[in-house]
C-alpha cells in the first residue's frame, strides 16, 4: 500500500504547499511512483508544478478520483488538481458531502499504482484537513522557526491525536520539519531546540534554509531541484526525500 503524507499545520505560511510540491518531484524523480493532492481552494500546489485547477471539486464529482488525475512534466508524478470553486470549498468545509470516507475510500481502492500519495492541506483545522487526516498514513508538519512557531500547535495536535483514536491505528506521525531556516538568527536556535526537545525523534535531521531560489521556483511551475540545482534548498529538499525514504 502506498504511504500517504498528510502535510498539515493550520498556521499559514509555513512551507506546506513548498515542502508538498518539492517532496513530490524529489520521490518522483527518485522513481518513486507519486502522487500529488491539493486540497487547497489557494491551489498553489496545482500552479506551483504547472498544472491546472479544476472547475470542479474532484471530491465532489460522481467518478472515482483516478479520473480526475492529470500528468505532469516529470514522468513519475501525477496531480489531483484543486479547484478554486467558492461553492464547492464551502460544501467541503461544512462537511456537507462524506468527502472524508470519499477520500480515504477513494485512496484504498483506486490508488494502489502509487508508491506515494502527497496531501497539501489548506492553513485550517476545518473538514479539509481532517478528511486528509483521515485518509493519511502519516502527517508531516511543517513548522517555520518564527517567534511563534509553536503557537496553535497544542490544537493541531489534538486534532491529530482525535483522528488517530478514530482512524483504527492507522495515522502515525510522520515528521517535523523546521522550515525557512536562518543560523544567523538566535531566534532560529531557540525554535530549533524548542521544537526537538518538545518532540524529540519526530523532528527530521534537516531543516531548509530560508532560500530564495525556494520562493521563486513556483512561478516557474517548476521545483526547486529543477530551477536551481546546486541551491542550498534544492540540497535541503533532496536530503528530506532520502531522510523520508529511509524513514519507511
Ligand atoms: N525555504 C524557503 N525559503 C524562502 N522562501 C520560502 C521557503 N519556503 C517557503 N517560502 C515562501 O514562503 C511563502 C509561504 O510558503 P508556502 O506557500 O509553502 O506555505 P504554506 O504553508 O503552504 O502557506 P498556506 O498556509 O497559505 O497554504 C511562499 O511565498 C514561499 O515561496
Ligand atoms: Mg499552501
Amino acid at each position: 500500500m502506498a504511504r500517504i503524507i498528510c502535510i498539515a499545520n493550520q498556521k499559514g505560511g509555513v512551507g506546506k504547499t513548498t515542502t508538498a510540491v518539492n517532496l513530490a518531484v524529489g520521490l518522483s524523480t527518485a522513481g518513486e511512483r507519486t502522487l500529488l493532492i491539493d486540497l487547497d481552494p489557494q491551489c498553489n500546489a496545482t500552479s506551483g508544478i504547472g498544472a491546472t485547477p479544476s472547475e470542479a471539486h474532484p471530491l465532489l464529482l460522481d467518478k472515482p478520483l483516478r479520473e480526475s488525475l492529470q500528468d505532469t512534466s516529470w514522468e513519475n508524478l501525477r496531480i489531483l488538481p484543486g479547484s478554486r470553486s467558492f461553492v464547492d470549498v464551502d460544501r467541503l468545509e461544512r462537511g456537507e458531502s462524506s468527502d472524508s470516507a470519499v477520500l480515504r475510500q477513494n485512496l484504498d481502492t483506486g490508488m494502489a499504482s502509487f508508491d506515494f500519495v502527497l496531501i497539501d492541506c489548506p492553513p485550517s483545522l476545518g473538514q479539509l484537513t481532517q478528511a486528509a487526516l483521515s485518509a493519511s498514513t502519516e502527517v508531516l508538519m511543517p513548522i517555520q522557526c518564527e517567534y511563534y512557531a509553536m503557537e496553535g500547535l497544542t490544537q493541531m495536535i489534538h486534532v491529530i491525536r482525535d483522528v488517530m483514536q478514530r482512524g483504527q491505528g492507522r495515522l502515525t506521525f510522520g515528521g517535523i520539519l523546521l522550515t525557512m531556516y536562518d543560523p544567523s538568527l538566535e531566534l532560529t536556535h531557540e525554535v530549533d531546540s524548542e521544537v526537538r526537545e518538545f518532540f524529540g525523534d519526530i523532528v527530521f535531521d534537516t531543516v531548509i534554509p530560508r532560500d530564495v531560489a525556494v520562493s521563486e521556483a513556483p512561478s516557474h511551475g517548476i521545483s526547486v531541484m529543477d530551477y536551481a540545482p546546486r541551491s542550498r534548498g534544492c540540497r535541503a529538499y533532496l536530503e528530506l526525500c532520502m531522510e523520508v525514504l529511509e524513514r519507511d
